[in-house]
């Protein structure tokens, strides 16, 4: 983890955050792992895998929950989702919203 993200992600601690699913990044980051294997964290799309960077939160969110409830059809984002706490999706979601292209490390 680069010492930059390390310094953001203290800033926005640091800062107040409103509403109830202010997520962890530091889980976020931790999560992300299994994530990158297919979604390109430089934001790339690959081989039909959709950028998942730089969302605002709660979309993040939303269309999880809509792979858990299988509102949306993709077997491996559904079994993904299925598996993730409503705190890891919010940490995930709260990752993946701060990671732009140009922070992005390769
Ligand atoms: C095995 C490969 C794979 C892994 C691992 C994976 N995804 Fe996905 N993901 C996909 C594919 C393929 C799609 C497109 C599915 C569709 O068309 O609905 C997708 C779609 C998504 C979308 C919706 C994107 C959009 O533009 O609508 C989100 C958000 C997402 N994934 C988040 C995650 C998160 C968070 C993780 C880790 C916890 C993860 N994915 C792990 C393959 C993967």
């Amino acid at each position: 983890m680069s010492r930059r993200l390390a310094a953001s992600v203290g800033f926005l601690a640091a800062s107040s955050f409103t509403g109830a699913c202010a997520g962890d990044r530091e889980l976020g980051a931790y999560l992300s792992n299994e994530c990158v294997a297919c979604h390109q964290i430089s934001g790339h799309v690959t081989g039909g895998v959709p950028r998942i960077t730089g969302w605002p939160e709660e979309n993040f969110i939303a269309v999880m929950n809509s792979y858990k409830d299988k509102h949306r059809d993709n077997p491996i984002m559904q079994t993904i989702a299925g598996r993730l706490a409503d705190d890891e999706i919010a940490a995930l979601a709260a990752y993946f919203g701060a990671v732009t292209s140009q922070s992005s490390a390769k």
